[in-house]
C-alpha cells in the first residue's frame, strides 16, 4: 500500500515547513542579538587600533627632541679639523698659517676672529662657530656682506663644525 506510507512523509513534510518557520523566526532574533555582540566587539577593537596608532606617534613626537639635543657641539678635534679646512676651500679665500693658506678675499684668520669676537662680546669659538654657519650675523671691518658662502652649515656635520672651530681657534 503506497498511500499510507505516502501520508507519513506528506505529514513529515508539513512538520518539516513549521520547524522551518521556527527557525526562520529565531534565526533572524539571534542574528540580530549576534549582531549587536559583534558590534559591540568590533567597536572595542577599533578603540584599541587607534590607541595602538597614536602610540607610536607619540613616540615619534619624543623622538624629535632628543635629536635635537645633541646639536651644541662637544669640544672638535683640531687635527681633523685642519682637513675640513682643507677640503671645504675656506683656504681659498682666508689666511691662516696653521692650513698653509695666503688668501685675502676674507679677514686673516690668524687675527682678526679674535678682534672681531671680542668687538661682538662674544666668546671667540662661539663667534668663529657664528662665523661659519651665518657669515653675515657680524661683518668683519672692511670687508663685504654675502662674499662667504652662506651653505656651510648645511655641508659640514655638527662634527665637522666642531672640529673645525678647535681648529680655527687652537692656540688661541
Ligand atoms: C668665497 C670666499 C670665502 C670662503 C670660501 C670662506 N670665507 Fe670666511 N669669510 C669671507 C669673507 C669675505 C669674510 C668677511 C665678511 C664676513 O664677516 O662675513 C669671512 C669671514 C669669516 C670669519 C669671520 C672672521 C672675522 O673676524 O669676522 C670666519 C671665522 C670665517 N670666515 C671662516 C671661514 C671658514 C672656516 C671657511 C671654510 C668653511 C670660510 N670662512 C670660507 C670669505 C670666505
Amino acid at each position: 500500500m503506497a498511500h499510507p506510507g505516502g501520508r507519513d512523509p506528506y505529514i513529515t513534510v508539513g512538520e518539516i515547513l513549521i520547524w522551518l518557520l521556527f527557525v526562520a523566526l529565531l534565526v533572524p532574533a539571534g542574528v540580530v542579538g549576534w549582531a549587536i555582540g559583534h558590534s559591540t566587539g568590533g567597536t572595542r577593537t577599533v578603540t584599541r587600533t587607534v590607541a595602538a596608532v597614536s602610540a607610536p606617534t607619540r613616540t615619534a613626537k619624543t623622538t624629535t627632541p632628543a635629536r635635537t639635543t645633541p646639536s651644541p657641539p662637544a669640544a672638535g678635534n683640531a687635527a681633523t679639523g685642519k682637513a675640513v679646512f682643507t677640503a671645504t676651500p675656506c683656504g681659498s679665500c682666508h689666511t691662516f698659517k696653521a692650513a698653509g693658506s695666503t688668501a685675502k678675499v676674507g679677514p686673516d684668520l690668524d687675527t682678526r676672529p679674535a678682534v672681531d669676537a671680542k668687538q661682538n662680546h662674544m666668546p671667540l669659538a662661539a663667534f668663529v662657530r657664528e662665523s661659519i654657519l651665518k657669515p653675515n650675523a657680524y661683518i668683519s671691518p672692511g670687508y663685504k656682506k654675502g662674499v662667504m658662502p652662506q651653505t656651510f652649515g648645511k655641508q659640514l656635520s655638527t662634527t665637522q663644525l666642531a672640529d673645525l672651530v678647535a681648529f680655527i681657534t687652537a692656540g688661541k
